[in-house]
C-alpha cells in the first residue's frame, strides 16, 4: 500500500491591527465656481470668506479609511487579521463597522491635490490585550499613540515573546519623541514615511517611492481613485507588511506594494495571488527594482489630462466638406479665411481653458495662425488646452456595399510623426455606422474596429492619445433598445481588437454616440430613459482601465445634448471619467450669431460660452 503523506493545513498568519478607523467624505471641488488662487510656490489656495458665500463640489464620496485600509489589504492577502477594540471585520469583499467610534475627516479634492479636515480632539486609539496571542501587532499609520499606548504595546510584547511587531509611522509622528523611539527600537518591521535615524533597517515610502536599503521602486496613482497621500501610504505599508509576514522577500515586497497602489482603488484593493500574477507579467517583470522612477507614460499622462474633472473636450475637427455644407447652407464664402476666422472665434473664447481640456483640430487649422502670428496649436498650448488632430481621411464604401469603413492609416505613422512636432498630442479617428434592417453588419463592424485599433496601436507608437470614435449615427429609424444592443456589439468589437493589438488603454480615450432612440423614431427617447441606458451599455462593454470616454452630440440639438449628459452624469459615478466632445451642440449656435461676419464675433462668442457653461454644468452629478 502507497503511503498517503496528509499535509496539515498551516493556520493563516494572525495580525492584530492598533490604530483608527476614520470614515473620510471627498469633496470634489468645483473650480469653476470656487476661486482658487495659485501661489508663487504652484500651492492652489480655495478663498472661503465666512460671510454666507456658496461654494460647489462636483461629487461626494465617503469610504472608511484609517486602519480599515490595513484590515482590508491584509484580510486580502489571507491574513487572519483585526483592529484591536474595534468590532470591526472584513467579509466577503467589504468591510463591515459595527458600532465604531469613528473619526470623520473632510478630505477636500482639487484635481489632483488634497486638503484634510480633521476634528481638533485626537480620537485616542483603543487598544485591548487580544484574548490569543496574535502573530503580529501592526501598529498602523493611523494611530495616535500615546506615551502609555506606547507602554501598553511594549509590556505585551515583553509578555508575549513570541508576537513580532510591525510599525508604520506617518509623517505626523515625531520618531525622535521617547515613546515613539521605544517602539521603533522594538519593531521587527518598519515602514515609514519620514527619514529616521541612520542605525535602522526600514522601508521608507517617499510620494513616488518605495525605498529599502539600495532598493527603490517608483510608484504613481494613474487614475481618479480616491486616494489621497494618507490612504495611499495605508496601503503600502499594509501591503509591504502583508507581503514580509507571509514570508516574501524585500524586493518582492516592494513589488507586490507597488503593484497594489497601482492596481487597486480605495475599497476594492486586490488579493495577493492577483498582485503575485501582475508582477509576473512583462510589463512588471521589465520594469527592474533599482530602475530609475518609472514616470507615468506620456500618452497616459496626456490622456489623463483630456478627461480631467468637469471639462470637456471641442471638436473643432469637421473636415472641407462638412465646413463647406455648413457654410453653403448659410450662404458664407467657403474659403480658407472664413474658416480660419471661424475656428477664431471659438479659440478665442474667454474661459475657453475653464471649460475645455482639448480641442480637436482640422489639418488645415492646425497650420493656421492666430491674430498673434501664433499657430492655432501653439496658441492653445498657450492658452493651457491640449491640441489634438483628426487623423483619419473620411468614409469610403466596402466593395459593392453601402456601408462604409474609414481610410487613412496609409502613411498614418509618417502624420503622426509631424503632427507630434507641430504640437498635437491627442487625435481623433471616426468610424460611422448606420443601424437599418440590414446593416451594420458584421463584417462592417469587425473591419472598422480592426482600423480603429491599428490607428490607436499607431498612435500610441507616436506617444500621441488615440481617441477612438465608433459612432452609431442618430439619423436612423431605430428603438433606444435597438442602438443599446448594437452600440453594445460595436463595443465589444472595438474592445476586443484594441487588446488584440495592444493598445493601453490607460492612454486612450473612446468617444461614442449616447444610447437613445433615432431621430426618425416618433417617439424620442426621455433623458431619464437616455442617461439609464448609455450608463449600462458603458458599465457592460468598457474596460475599467481606459482613460475616459467622451460623447459626441451626434445631431441632437444643443439643449437635448445637454440634458441627456447631465442624465447620464447623475447615473454615475463611474469606472471612468466620462465628459462631452461636442462639435454641433457646442459650436452650431455661435455660427448661427456669426453668419460669416466678423462684426458678429463677440456675439458668437457669448453663444459658445452659453454652451461650453451649460454642458460643463451637465458634468455636475444630482443625486436622483
Ligand atoms: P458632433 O458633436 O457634431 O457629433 O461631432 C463630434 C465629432 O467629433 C464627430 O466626429
Amino acid at each position: 500500500m502507497p503511503t498517503i503523506n496528509v499535509k496539515e493545513d498551516t493556520p493563516a498568519k494572525s495580525v492584530q491591527i492598533i490604530g483608527n478607523v476614520t470614515k473620510d467624505v471627498y469633496l470634489r471641488m468645483d473650480n469653476r465656481t470656487n476661486s482658487f488662487e495659485t501661489d508663487q510656490n504652484n500651492i492652489k489656495w480655495l478663498d472661503i470668506s465666512f460671510d454666507g458665500s456658496h461654494h460647489r463640489y462636483f461629487s461626494r464620496v465617503s469610504i472608511y479609511g484609517g486602519a480599515s485600509i490595513s484590515l482590508e489589504v491584509l484580510s486580502r492577502f489571507g491574513i487572519d487579521a483585526n483592529i484591536s477594540g474595534t468590532p470591526a471585520v472584513f467579509l466577503d469583499g467589504q468591510f463591515i463597522a459595527k458600532d465604531t467610534h469613528t473619526t470623520y475627516r473632510y478630505i477636500l479634492c482639487q484635481d489632483d491635490n488634497t486638503s484634510h479636515l480633521e476634528p481638533s480632539e485626537p480620537n485616542y486609539t483603543s487598544w485591548k490585550a487580544p484574548a490569543k496571542a496574535p502573530d503580529w501587532l501592526y501598529l498602523d499609520s493611523s494611530a495616535y499613540i500615546s506615551p502609555s499606548l506606547s507602554s501598553e504595546i511594549l509590556a505585551y510584547l515583553e509578555t508575549n515573546s513570541n508576537t513580532n511587531f510591525a510599525f508604520a509611522i506617518s509623517s505626523h509622528s515625531n520618531p525622535s519623541a521617547s515613546h515613539i523611539a521605544a517602539l521603533l527600537k522594538r519593531a521587527d518591521i518598519i515602514v515609514s514615511a519620514k527619514k529616521l535615524p541612520e542605525e535602522r533597517e526600514y522601508i521608507r515610502v517617499t510620494k513616488n517611492e518605495i525605498q529599502y536599503l539600495d532598493q527603490r521602486v517608483s510608484w504613481a496613482i494613474d487614475k481618479h481613485d480616491l486616494f489621497t497621500h494618507l490612504s495611499a501610504f495605508s496601503t503600502i505599508a499594509a501591503s509591504l507588511v502583508g507581503a514580509l509576514i507571509l514570508d516574501k522577500d524585500a524586493p518582492e515586497a516592494l513589488l507586490i506594494a507597488r503593484a497594489n497602489i497601482q492596481k487597486s482603488k480605495l475599497g476594492s484593493t486586490s488579493n495577493l495571488a492577483t498582485l503575485e500574477r501582475t508582477i509576473a507579467d512583462d510589463y512588471y517583470r521589465t520594469e527592474k527594482i533599482n530602475k530609475e522612477a518609472s514616470k507615468m507614460s506620456e500618452i497616459e499622462e496626456n490622456a489623463k489630462k483630456l478627461v480631467a474633472a468637469g471639462k470637456g473636450i471641442l471638436a473643432a475637427d469637421e473636415s472641407g466638406g462638412s465646413i463647406h455644407k455648413k457654410f453653403e447652407s448659410m450662404n458664407i464664402p467657403d474659403d480658407e479665411q472664413h474658416r480660419r476666422d471661424y475656428r477664431n472665434i471659438f479659440f478665442t473664447t474667454p474661459e475657453l481653458e475653464k471649460y475645455v481640456n482639448g480641442v480637436i483640430l482640422f489639418d488645415e487649422t492646425a497650420r493656421q495662425t492666430a491674430d498673434n502670428g501664433q499657430t492655432f496649436v501653439q496658441f492653445l498650448q498657450d492658452r493651457g488646452i491640449i491640441p489634438g488632430i483628426k487623423v483619419d481621411q473620411g468614409l469610403v464604401n466596402f466593395d459593392n456595399s453601402d456601408e462604409k469603413y474609414t481610410q487613412g492609416l496609409d502613411g498614418l505613422a509618417d502624420r503622426l510623426k509631424e503632427y507630434y512636432a507641430m504640437g498635437a498630442r491627442f487625435a481623433k479617428w471616426r468610424a460611422a455606422f448606420e443601424l437599418t434592417d440590414h446593416s451594420p453588419s458584421d463584417m462592417a463592424i469587425q473591419k472598422n474596429c480592426e482600423i480603429l485599433a491599428s490607428y490607436a496601436k499607431e498612435c500610441q507608437a507616436a506617444n500621441i492619445v488615440p481617441i477612438v470614435e465608433p459612432e452609431l449615427v442618430y439619423d436612423g429609424d431605430y428603438t433606444i433598445e435597438q442602438n443599446a444592443a448594437c452600440t453594445g456589439k460595436i463595443l465589444k468589437c472595438l474592445f476586443q481588437e484594441l487588446a488584440k493589438q495592444q493598445v493601453n488603454l490607460a492612454g486612450c480615450i473612446l468617444k461614442v454616440n449616447m444610447i437613445l432612440a433615432g431621430k426618425r423614431q416618433a417617439t424620442q427617447s426621455t433623458p431619464d430613459e437616455v442617461g439609464a441606458a448609455t450608463a449600462k451599455v458603458l458599465r457592460e462593454n468598457v474596460p475599467a482601465e481606459l482613460a475616459g470616454v467622451v460623447f459626441l452630440s451626434g445631431g441632437q440639438s444643443v439643449v437635448q445634448a445637454t440634458d441627456n449628459l447631465q442624465a447620464v452624469t447623475n447615473n454615475g459615478p463611474f469606472p471612468w471619467p466620462v465628459t462631452f466632445s461636442y462639435a454641433r451642440a457646442l459650436q452650431d449656435p455661435a455660427l448661427q450669431a456669426w453668419q460669416g461676419d466678423n462684426a458678429n464675433a463677440d456675439a458668437a462668442r457669448s453663444a459658445f460660452h452659453e454652451r461650453l457653461v451649460a454642458n460643463a454644468n451637465a458634468l455636475i452629478r444630482h443625486a436622483n
